[in-house]
């Protein structure tokens, strides 16, 4: 039987339909993506200047650099924690593409676990036992090249799940099974330099000033607090044109294989060139930062959106669409999901507030009997979440044989 790519797509979705009105689970897929890859690219943008930081120090710069690395590992936890989410989502609406290829890329989706894995455990190691008196830099070095690889991995993922008309060929290449899934069958180096390194630089300014801001009223720091922030901005004003730069390349390369290089090029080529006007004229670098944080997440969106718009087109070549994927409402994972939500925020939103009043606040400053509740509220729910959780466990594994 000759299958087309699209019939083949189309048979390839889960037959059960996709559990909620697909176009709210794509919207979903890309806002939780924005929190991904912003906590990867800090992971990645703090390793690098820790390691820079111990090589060519200076006393502000080894003081920033020991921040940076303690700033590693937990950036490289967001970022583990917030990749979840997407996956499930990419899982949901994109199931024929990504399964695909994972499978193509069968050996390194596996290793991906352990290369996070190590890159995780190398960065607590540097911050815990190395970066106090700047011995063991070889770990840094080495979690920072796993963090990029697993980057890497991501994104040969998405780049071999957007070209389906490859995939037999990939598969078997002149009519022989490879199932060896190791080789890397397509990447684009302009979205991997914007996506990753770029975006580590700006990620990494937008902390920095971000740092700075959470202790402007700690007078006695504020000489190193002043310098932070205008590292920060510094390092803003130097990667925007870059970033711009290499979102045109991306654009005229990707955006052009798939036919919507000017739109693309236009979109990304305006977000940098916004972005570098912005750290020109900001002036007030610390007292700014929180501006600076939500410009940089909208940016972080519309790359989002440039990302799905490629993928989209890609597949709309052979009548695949979100839109117009079957789905069924499953009551069931819809309120697990909306409750999981509720309680997730709550925990949040309360150590969110007690971060920001116990060390950003005025100094006298103590945590007001508001957030108090709050908490008490958001660890009663997540008790409660816990104890059903294990209620449904058992309910399954007893009685639905
Ligand atoms: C810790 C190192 C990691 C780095 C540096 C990283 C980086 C990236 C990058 C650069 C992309 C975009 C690729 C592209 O569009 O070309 C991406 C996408 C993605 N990442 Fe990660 N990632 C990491 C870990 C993880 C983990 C642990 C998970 C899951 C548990 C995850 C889940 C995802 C998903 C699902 C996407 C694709 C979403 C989509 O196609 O819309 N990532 N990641």
């Amino acid at each position: 039987m000759n299958m087309t790519v699209g019939e083949m797509l189309k048979m390839m979705r889960d037959p059960l339909g996709a559990p909620f009105y697909p176009p709210a689970l794509q919207v979903l897929l890309i806002v939780t993506w924005v929190l991904h890859i912003f906590f990867v690219t800090l992971a990645l943008g703090s390793s690098l200047y820790a390691i820079w930081g111990f090589v060519r120090p200076n006393e502000n710069r080894l003081r920033l650099a020991r921040i940076a690395a303690r700033l590693t590992p937990n950036a490289v936890g967001l970022g583990i924690v917030t990749g979840i989410a997407p996956l499930l989502f990419v899982q949901t609406i994109y199931d024929p593409i990504w399964y695909a290829s994972n499978t193509l890329t069968g050996f390194w989706s596996i290793s991906f676990i352990f290369v996070v894995m190590g890159g995780y455990s190398l960065a607590y190691l540097f911050y815990l036992k190395g970066s106090p008196d700047g011995k063991l830099l070889w770990s840094a070095v080495a979690s920072f090249i796993l963090i990029f690889f697993a980057g890497w991995i991501m994104h040969v993922l998405a780049a071999v799940s957007i070209r389906p008309e490859r995939w037999i060929e990939w598969y078997a290449p002149n009519g022989i099974v490879d199932t060896r899934g190791i080789i890397f069958h397509a990447w684009n180096i302009p979205r991997l330099v914007f996506l990753l390194p770029l975006q580590a630089g700006l990620s990494l300014a937008v902390a920095l000033t971000l740092l700075a801001w959470y202790f402007r009223h700690n007078t006695d720091d504020a000489p190193f607090m002043q310098w932070v922030a205008g590292v920060g901005r510094q390092l803003g004003l130097v990667i925007s044109p870059l970033y711009a730069l290499t979102g045109l390349l991306w654009a005229a390369t990707e955006g052009v294989e798939f036919g919507i290089g000017w739109q693309t090029g236009t979109v990304l080529g305006a977000v940098g060139i916004a972005l570098t006007v912005y750290f020109l004229i900001l002036r007030r670098p610390m007292y700014d930062a929180p501006r600076t944080l939500l410009i940089w997440i909208g940016t972080l969106l519309i790359v989002g959106m440039v990302r799905e718009a490629i993928r989209a087109v890609s597949l709309a070549r052979f009548g695949y669409s979100v839109a117009s994927y079957p789905y069924i409402f499953d009551w069931g994972s819809i309120l697990v999901f909306a409750g999981t939500t509720v309680v997730g925020v709550a925990v949040l939103a309360y150590l969110v507030m007690v971060i920001y009043q116990s060390g950003g606040a005025k100094r006298d400053a103590s945590i007001s009997p508001r957030v108090d509740r709050l908490g008490a509220i958001a660890t009663g729910m997540l008790g409660a979440w816990f104890g059903f959780f294990l209620l449904v466990g058992l309910y399954t594994t007893l009685f639905l044989k």
